[in-house]
């Protein structure tokens, strides 16, 4: 459930008629309601009841937004981070050190430095090679970093190929086949505390079963590195979960991903680590837009919006699909494609959509974009970026400036000797 919903005939987000929103600070714009983040990271915390004290840490990449990221913190969440400059954010948010967990198969030397000396609470070593230049810098700070070991545990998340991570030919982890070897290679090291093992398939997972095999193969592993006299404390089951793109679809619920990691990991004792992004942001977002003219088609009309793909990715890259809504629909529908004024074709929000009927200077949503959306925009066409929105009940703040292209142009030179 959200909180973008038709009141008198216009839609809102929470207490706030959007083409307020719309006409105080332009389009498009990202526009994120506070309450249906809190209630998400609720129904997730709620769903996990049945474990003993769960750590919950929201993946960054899915939205960076520092003010989404302070209403995380307060619920109590934590943060999963791939770079230095997530690291920065999530600290910069408010979320404690502890509570932050660094994935990612390229830490740099300096962001590796940068979270031991945060004193970040995790470190998810992605390769042997990593964990032993994380042992040096450790150790150089007298130090031990807490480490969990991400496997590759060779299932297929059956999601879009981009973003399946768990297959033995996808870049993340360790073969699990050599994973007691390095494990054990890297308890050996003064600077390094290696508790744990983590796990992460994909994303936008529609089957729980790839998943549960995925954990039964984590299960088998911990089981083996305790008898080679490992200590294993923690485990890391990664996020995934997805959520629906399309009205009325039905994707597995956060209660039985509870259910079923409660009675996959039973035995395990450990406590357990989540990384969930799209499951708590997802839906907690529209990307607001106009129409700046519908052209006629040959077969069907174009609905030329001004909304592109680099402010909101996903269609062109991994052909997502994104409800398309008016914010003040008349009930008329008609069947359209739906693009925005990039030139390149891959510029289509969908193709034969069948939507509302809608006009020049009309507003739209594409909905579910609070996840992967505003933090995968670009300057392609040296159009800005897209700015963004946080409402709270009957209030609103902006939350991320419209940078204009002209500033983005700013950081640019013409050397010397160019200009003769
Ligand atoms: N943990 C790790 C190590 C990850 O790589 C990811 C996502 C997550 C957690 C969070 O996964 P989630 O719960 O959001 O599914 N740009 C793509 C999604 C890329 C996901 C990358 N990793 C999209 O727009 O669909």
């Amino acid at each position: 459930m959200d909180h973008f919903q038709l009141r008198d005939g216009v839609l809102h987000a929470e207490d706030v008629p959007l083409p307020r929103v719309a006409e105080e600070v332009g389009t498009p714009l990202y526009v994120y309601s506070r309450a249906t983040l809190v209630r998400h990271a609720r129904v997730f915390r709620d769903a996990l009841s049945e474990l003993k004290d769960p750590h919950i840490a929201f993946a960054v990449k899915s939205n960076p937004n520092l003010a989404v990221l302070r209403v995380l913190a307060n619920e109590g969440y934590g943060a999963d981070v791939v770079s230095g400059g997530e690291l920065t954010r999530a600290l910069k948010a408010g979320m404690k050190p502890e509570d932050i967990v660094f994935s990612g198969v390229g830490k740099t030397h300096a962001e590796l430095q940068h979270g031991i000396e945060a004193g970040i609470g995790q470190f998810n070593i992605e390769s042997e090679e990593e964990g032993y230049e994380l042992a040096a810098i450790a150790r150089r700070f007298g130090v031990k970093a807490a480490c969990a070991l991400r496997v590759n545990p060779d299932v297929d998340a059956r999601t879009h190929e981009k973003i399946s991570t768990g297959k033995r030919e996808n870049k993340f982890g360790v073969p699990l086949d050599r994973a007691a070897e390095i494990y054990t290679g890297l308890a050996s090291e003064d600077g390094l505390d290696m508790r744990g093992i983590a796990v992460h398939i994909g994303s936008q997972l529609a089957d729980l079963e790839p998943l549960e095999t995925a954990f039964g193969k984590v299960g088998a592993l911990i089981a083996e590195l305790r008898e080679g006299g490992c200590s294993v404390t923690h485990a890391d089951l990664g996020g995934g979960l997805g959520v629906p793109y399309k009205a009325g679809e039905e994707l597995p619920a956060p209660a039985e991903y509870g259910k079923m990691v409660a009675r996959v990991t039973k035995d395990w004792d450990v406590r357990l680590m989540f990384e969930p992004g799209r499951v708590i942001a997802g839906n907690a977002g529209v990307l607001l837009t106009k129409v700046i003219r519908v052209k006629r088609g040959i077969e069907r009309p174009f609905v030329v919006v001004d909304a592109a793909m680099n402010d909101l990715a996903r269609p062109a890259m991994y052909g997502a699909w994104h409800d398309f809504d008016a914010v003040e629909p008349t009930g008329e529908k008609t069947v359209a494609h739906i693009v925005g004024p990039i030139c390149e074709t891959g510029d289509t929000f969908a193709m034969d959509r069948e939507c509302d009927v809608l006009g020049a200077g009309d507003l739209a949503v594409f909905r579910t974009a609070g996840a992967y959306g505003a933090t995968m925009a670009s300057s392609y066409n040296s159009r800005g970026f897209v700015a963004e929105v946080l409402v709270d009940g009957y209030k609103f703040a902006v939350v991320a400036d419209r940078i204009a292209a002209g500033a983005i142009m700013d950081a640019e030179q013409v050397p010397d000797w160019l200009q003769d």
